[in-house]
C-alpha cells in the first residue's frame, strides 16, 4: 500500500486526479468506480479543470457508482447519481449514458444488484477504484458488519450514517436502507484509491490502515489488495503511528 499524506484538500485533489489521469493514459478504454460524497469533490474540481485545460479527456471511458440510496429516484436532487452528475458528470465528457449507477427504486434489488455486476464485468471490470471512508470505516455503504467478501446487495444503513450524510433532512424521504457494491466487488478494481480528510476520519483511518483486516472495520479490506494508494490530509493521517 502507497500511503500520501498531503498538507490540504487542493493538494489532495491534485494528487488523486493526476493518478487517475495516468491510468486514463494508459488505457485504451478505462472504467473507473467513483464515490459520492465531500471527500472526492477536490478531486473531481482537479479532473474538470483537467479536461477543461485540455490535459485529459473521458470519452474513451465509463464508470460506476458505488451505491445508492433505496428508495430515492436517480432524478432526485439527493440520489447519488443526480449527486455525481452535478458535482463532476456535467464538467468532463463521458459520453451520454456511460456513467451508470444502481437503482434505487428497483422492485428486485437481488435483480438489479446481480446486473450491475455482470455490467462492471462485461465492461472489463474497474480499472481505477475511488473511495471514501466512513467515520464508522464504511466503504461504500458497507457499514461495520459487511463480510469482505460481500457482492452488491441491499444493506441497511445505520443510524450514524443517516445522520452523517445529512440523509435525515432529504425532501420528503427518509432513507433506511442503501444498495451498494460489496466488499469483494470493490476488491476487485484494479487500483483502488482511498481518500480521507479531517479529523472526524482519523480514527477510522487508523483502525482501517493499521487495524485488523476485519469485518467490524470493513475499510481495513484494502490491506489485502495489492495496489491501493491512501490519500489523507494531516488531520485524517493524525492517529497513524
Ligand atoms: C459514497 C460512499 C461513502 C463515502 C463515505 C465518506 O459513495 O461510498 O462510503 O465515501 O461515507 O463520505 P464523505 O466523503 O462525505 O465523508
Amino acid at each position: 500500500m502507497n500511503l500520501l499524506v498531503v498538507d490540504d484538500e487542493v493538494e489532495l485533489g491534485s494528487v488523486v486526479a493526476t493518478e487517475v489521469a495516468k491510468v486514463l493514459a494508459a488505457a485504451e478504454f478505462a472504467t473507473l468506480g467513483l464515490a459520492t460524497g465531500s471527500t472526492p469533490q477536490p478531486a473531481y474540481r482537479a479532473l474538470i479543470q483537467m479536461c477543461r485545460d485540455g490535459e485529459l479527456s473521458l470519452a474513451n471511458n465509463n464508470a460506476f457508482l458505488l451505491d445508492e440510496y433505496f428508495g430515492l429516484p436517480a432524478s432526485h436532487y439527493e440520489s447519488f447519481a443526480a449527486t455525481i452528475q452535478r458535482d463532476f458528470v456535467h464538467g468532463v465528457d463521458f459520453p451520454n449514458g456511460t456513467v451508470k449507477s444502481l437503482d434505487g427504486m428497483t422492485d428486485n434489488a437481488a435483480a438489479t444488484c446481480l446486473d450491475y455486476e455482470h455490467a462492471i464485468q462485461a465492461s472489463g471490470g474497474i480499472d481505477v477504484q475511488l473511495l471514501g471512508i466512513g467515520r464508522n470505516g464504511h466503504i461504500a455503504f458497507n457499514e461495520p458488519g459487511s463480510a469482505l467478501d460481500s457482492r452488491t446487495r441491499m444493506v441497511e444503513l445505520t443510524q450514524e450514517t443517516i445522520a452523517v450524510n445529512g440523509a435525515a433532512n432529504f425532501d420528503q424521504f427518509q432513507p433506511t436502507h442503501a444498495l451498494t457494491m460489496g466488499v469483494g466487488t470493490i476488491l476487485e478494481g484494479r487500483y483502488l484509491i482511498m481518500m480521507a480528510s479531517g479529523p472526524a476520519k482519523a480514527t477510522a483511518v487508523q483502525q482501517a490502515l493499521e487495524g485488523p483486516v476485519d469485518s467490524a472495520c470493513p475499510a481495513s479490506a484494502v490491506q489485502t489488495h495489492e495496489n491501493v494508494l491512501v490519500v489523507l490530509d494531516r488531520a485524517a493521517a493524525a492517529q497513524l503511528s
